[in-house]
């Protein structure tokens, strides 16, 4: 019997080609066999963006798009978010299991004692602007410490790879507090060891400074800070994902290529566009203000912000917890106005055909910005905190690839549209044929 076969007659040549068909899917190269004439390269299979291309296996996340589902190793999102703490999440995506509280506690320690950045990183952070952008901060420090620590080029070594990876997760919320604390001109805070991921990153932030909160509040923050850090931990092959697995398949160290992720993760439609929310709404400004908005956006003149996805094509999970917790990040901060705005925005969207014929719903960033600003972090450190959460993700799925057994370097073809061989003109005759194709 064996697999199931995809027959394709190519009516150039009459030949006809069986392809195997494997958990639904064919692998591209058998494209190649298809050729008019033998002598030519083989057929490539053309997609843009890789909207209808699996670039990997993977056995980290999956999500069912059209149901709005996510899972992380088969455990439900809202599971995660409900039970779990965000170095527990960590422990699953990286090592696969949920850890026992032993190894937890464990895995705790070692992210924690690993939080401290060297000295010399504040005088290289001391070097920017005092109004530089705290991502542009960030993947520059992430891929500095490339040069911090040269052994992790050694990633054929398992342990290896290991310790710069728990060095990250670690340093991670460190960088962010230093970027924020430059910012705003305080003092670096050093991490407290004794503190969790959470509350460390609260105290390294605000320790000494006005926004510091009182004890009771900064549990509460910091169990919201857990949840959205879970919520944000992995997505499969998003944007900054594939860019993560991209530079790593190349052998570059896991810095360089974190920081490549990163900088992936900064662009507005991707991981800024939680930043982008928020400006949207401050330049929508009131509830009247919406229909004019939503008719530039039907005009193609701009787009919803934090609405639509690549891969949901009904309501992001991640965001319809993300609306739920606001209001417990309220009690303590005071309601953010901006979430009525969202509300009306959300209402309104989803019963215009516009949206609902292009299934366009809220994603994770539609409200998780109007939290983070309730919570006291500007619009610039968003995308930070994203990054912080999504640091386990790409990790992950570096370490899937440097175990895959079909691993090599990415190194995807093109459809060549160009001009056909050309000879070349002296530079003392050109003139004369720039001025004809301008005219
Ligand atoms: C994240 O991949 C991930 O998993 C990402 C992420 C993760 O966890 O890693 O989930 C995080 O990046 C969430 C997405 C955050 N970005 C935004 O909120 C920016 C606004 N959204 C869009 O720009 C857009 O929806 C994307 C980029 C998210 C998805 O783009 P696609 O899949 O390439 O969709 P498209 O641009 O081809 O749009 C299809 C149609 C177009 O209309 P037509 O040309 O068919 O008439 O839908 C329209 C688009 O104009 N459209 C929107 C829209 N998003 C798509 N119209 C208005 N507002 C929008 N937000």
């Amino acid at each position: 019997m064996g697999d199931p076969k995809l027959s394709i007659s190519d009516s150039r040549t009459g030949q006809k080609y069986d392809i195997d068909i494997r958990q639904a899917t064919v692998r591209a190269m058998d494209f190649r066999a298809i050729r008019e004439d033998p002598e030519e390269f083989g057929m490539l299979v053309y997609d843009p963006g890789y909207t209808n291309t699996a670039s990997c296996t993977s056995r980290i996340t999956f999500i069912d798009g059209r149901k709005g589902i996510l899972r992380y190793r088969g455990y439900p999102i809202e599971q995660l978010a409900e039970h779990c703490a965000y170095t527990e999440v960590a422990h699953l995506l990286l090592h696969g299991e949920l850890p026992t509280q032993h190894e937890l506690d464990a895995w705790n320690t070692e992210i924690m004692e690993n939080s401290m950045l060297h000295e010399n990183i504040k005088k290289f952070m001391d070097g920017f602007l005092y109004d530089a952008h705290p991502m542009g901060m960030m993947v520059s420090t992430v891929a500095a410490l490339s040069t911090f620590y040269p052994d992790a080029k050694d990633i054929a070594s398992k342990s290896n790879r290991y310790r710069q990876q728990v060095r990250l997760i670690g340093k991670m919320p460190t960088i962010a507090a230093y970027a924020y604390r430059k910012s705003q001109g305080y003092p670096y805070a050093y991490p407290d060891w004794d503190l969790g991921y959470s509350e460390n990153l609260i105290h390294m932030l605000w320790n000494g400074t006005r926004r510091q909160p009182k004890p009771e509040q900064a549990q509460v923050l910091a169990r919201a800070l857990d949840t959205l850090f879970i919520l944000h931990a992995d997505h499969e092959q998003n944007c900054s994902t594939s860019t993560m697995r991209q530079v790593g398949s190349a052998h570059a160290d896991p810095y360089v290529s974190l920081s490549a992720a990163a900088t992936a993760l900064y662009g507005p439609l991707h991981g800024g566009a939680n930043e982008a929310v928020l400006t949207m709404l401050e330049e929508i400004g009131s509830m009247e203000r919406i229909p004019e908005f939503i008719r530039q956006v039907k005009a193609g003149e701009r787009r919803l912000m934090g609405f639509g996805h690549r891969v949901y094509k009904n309501y992001d999970p991640r965001a319809r917890i993300i609306r739920r917790i606001a209001d417990q990040v309220f009690e303590i901060t005071g309601r953010n106005p901006k979430i009525d705005l969202a509300r009306e925005l959300e209402r309104i969207a989803l019963d215009d055909d516009y949206f609902v014929k292009r299934r366009l719903y809220p994603n994770v960033d539609f409200y998780s910005g109007i939290i983070y600003q309730a919570m006291g972090f500007a619009p610039e450190m968003f995308t930070v905190l994203f990054a912080i959460g999504r640091t386990v993700g790409w990790l992950a799925h570096w370490e899937e690839l440097m175990n895959d057994p079909e691993k090599r370097i990415a190194r995807p073809r093109q459809l060549y549209l160009g001009p056909d061989e050309q000879t070349l003109t002296p530079i003392e005759q050109r003139l004369g044929q720039a001025r004809e194709k301008v005219s």
